[in-house]
């Protein structure tokens, strides 16, 4: 959701500002501003409705003085429309600070009343302009940028990154976060601030993550980080793992091209060095050992959307290995239906940016209500792996496209590590049983380029579909999840309804929805690896075709029986069954992206999304 820069040091503010709003565009957004105090000292502001390229264009024909101080917002409408006058910054009442926000403030009604009783004018309809009309009483009571800050936000109710300048404080941005995240980017004679750290990594890799409820400070030789009252707060260091050019298009046609592209490299760079002699190794888990998980009676995975999908699958190869029981719940569903918890559940929350608000407050409860809690993320310094108790990384590298592909790959890649570990601690797989499955996911990345490099036919395929209103997709076992997904991509990539089926409820309502020409996707399972399950899809496929729908079957190379059945047959290598999904959802991510493209839209910011969902 809203993108946030802030940076002080040299007099090249709105070059860092606008590179970094830039870089944070893959985040959603539908309006963009920045504020700089000039070299004159004086605070201007520009910001405007639409996408980031109407704010340059305006900055073109009509530019501002550049400053070393400045902040930068791409926001994401929810109190008022998004309109210039509703864009951030917002300014205090007498014009001489400016302030930027992610997040919601929910109290900000009973502010806005006090406010306009004091005789306060608001020029828009957003929470935000309240904190910015706050902020500037507080200056005027206290004379200090800081203090005014820190006043302003121990007012604060709900969700909120702010940022903000003062004219007669130049040098100094100040900064804050409840419940939405907030990043430092550590430079040599300058500082920055971001959202995330794809806001200054083009400048620094050198970062410190902020955590709840705490302040900072950043002046071009300083950074202060305070919790709300002022105590300082130690804060670590990290380096971020990607240079800049990782979250570049580099020639791609989209960033989403590009990322499916790296789904071989996202699954390799994430069980690299955590197989060792035909074992998993997870020095990462320290903080929940062997022994905790040989005490575990349940796992319950949380995650929404994509992550969830990955979530099944892990749950299937889970408790297969492990004999562990493990349930899979939407993240927003779980907390507010009082879940059972206790120290012997352990919960896995899968998040990409281990920032969506959902995810996060399912993890909050489970510590609460005494779980123990394992997060498997793909961002450094992000707050959903800070607030648990272990942390698996997977190594996507950064996902700028809306619509999640590579980072899936390695959250299914995680969990199988995790469950071929878990499986050694209890015992319930033998060591050769584990290395031969650390094989076939090591075998991954070949197979997965293999599938990469034949994609032609499906962006025929896609070509001619574009003018589909309806798609669905069929699974069994681990083809289900890759049902979802693949329905999920088009839905959100192309805006044509498509749903996804385990395959053995069709005839328990959705077959009713088979008419001629219907187009079917259908994930058949390994005729070798799964000949059971196969025959049943066979099965499937017979009763779709009979009654007229289109068969666009994913089926293993060679297998013999789907071919006469299909009307398209998208091959993909030969793998054990549960590392199938790993090859068997790129055709589809593929499918939705040229589907998307040959209807003429957006395939990396598809509209009403954000690529990290961060309110509830
Ligand atoms: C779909 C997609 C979303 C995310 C979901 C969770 O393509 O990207 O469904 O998977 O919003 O996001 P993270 O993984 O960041 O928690």
């Amino acid at each position: 959701m809203c993108g946030i820069v802030g940076y002080v040091g040299t007099s090249k503010s709105i070059e860092v500002l606008l590179g970094g709003l830039r870089r944070l565009e893959y985040r959603g957004y539908d309006s963009a501003g920045i504020a700089v105090i000039d070299e004159n000292g004086d605070l201007q502001t520009r910001k405007r409705a639409g996408k980031l390229a109407t704010l340059l264009g305006d900055l073109e024909s009509n530019p501002l003085a550049n400053g070393a101080t400045g902040i930068g917002h791409t926001r994401w409408a929810t109190h008022g429309g998004p309109t210039d006058g509703n864009a951030h910054p917002h300014l205090g009442d007498d014009g001489k600070l400016a302030l930027i926000h992610n997040g919601i403030i929910e109290n900000f009604s009973e502010l806005k009343q006090e406010l306009l009783s004091d005789g306060y004018v608001f020029d828009s309809e957003t929470d935000t302009e309240v904190a910015a009309k706050l902020l500037g009483r507080e200056y005027g009571r206290t004379k200090s940028l800081e203090q005014a800050f820190r006043n302003t936000v121990q007012r604060l109710e709900g969700a909120f990154t702010l940022l903000a300048v003062h004219r007669d404080e130049p040098g100094l941005v100040v900064g804050a976060r409840r419940n939405s995240p907030l990043v430092i980017g550590l430079g040599d004679g300058e500082n920055f601030l971001g959202s995330d750290v794809a806001a200054f990594v083009e400048f620094t890799r050198r970062a410190v993550a902020i955590g709840q409820d705490q302040m900072v400070a950043i002046r071009p030789d300083s950074v202060t980080v305070t919790d709300f009252l002022g105590a300082p707060v130690q804060a670590d260091e990290f380096e971020v793992a990607w240079d800049a050019s990782a979250s570049e298009k580099g020639g791609w046609s989209s960033f989403m091209a590009k990322e499916i592209t790296e789904g071989p490299d996202a699954v390799a760079n994430t069980i690299r060095g955590r197989i060792v002699d035909g074992l998993v190794q997870l020095p990462d888990l320290d903080g929940i050992g062997d022994a905790a998980l040989a005490g575990i009676t349940r796992i319950v995975i949380v995650a929404c959307g994509t992550a969830s999908y990955s979530g099944i699958l892990g749950k299937y190869a889970i408790e297969s290995w492990s004999r562990v029981p493990v349930e899979v719940e939407l993240a927003h569903e779980f907390r507010y239906r009082e879940p059972v918890l206790d120290s012997t559940t352990l919960v896995i929350s899968i998040s990409q940016s281990g920032e969506t608000m959902d995810t996060r407050m399912a993890v909050q409860y489970a510590s609460e209500h005494g779980a123990r809690v394992l997060s498997i993320c793909n961002t450094q310094g992000a707050t959903i792996p800070r607030e648990s108790e272990a942390v698996i990384y997977t190594h996507a590298g950064p996902e700028v496209a809306v619509a999640s592909t590579k980072a899936f790959l390695a959250q299914v890649a995680a969990l199988y590590l995790f469950g071929l570990h878990l499986a050694r601690v209890r015992g319930t797989l033998s060591d050769q049983v584990i290395a031969e499955n650390c094989a076939e996911l090591v075998a991954i990345p070949e197979k997965l380029t293999r599938v990469l490099e034949s994609t032609d036919s499906i962006a025929q395929l896609a070509g001619w579909m574009a003018d589909t209103r309806a798609v669905l997709f069929l699974g069994r076992h681990v083809g289900y999840p890759v049902a979802l997904e693949g329905a999920l991509k088009l839905k959100e990539l192309a805006y044509i309804h498509a749903e996804g089926f385990a395959a053995g409820e069709l005839k328990h309502g959705p077959i009713a929805l088979i008419e001629p020409g219907q187009p079917v996707f259908v994930i058949v399972p390994s005729p070798i690896g799964q000949p059971e399950l196969h025959k049943k899809v066979i099965s499937n496929i017979k009763e779709i075709e009979a009654r007229g729908a289109r068969v666009l079957a994913i089926a293993e190379a060679g297998d013999a029986f789907v071919p006469p059945l299909a009307d398209v047959v998208l091959p993909i290598p030969l793998a054990a069954p549960f590392f199938e999904p790993l090859l068997a959802v790129a055709p589809l991510q593929i499918f939705a992206m040229e589907l998307a493209t040959a209807k003429g839209l957006d395939v990396d910011q598809p509209r009403n999304l954000a690529k990290s969902v961060t309110v509830e």
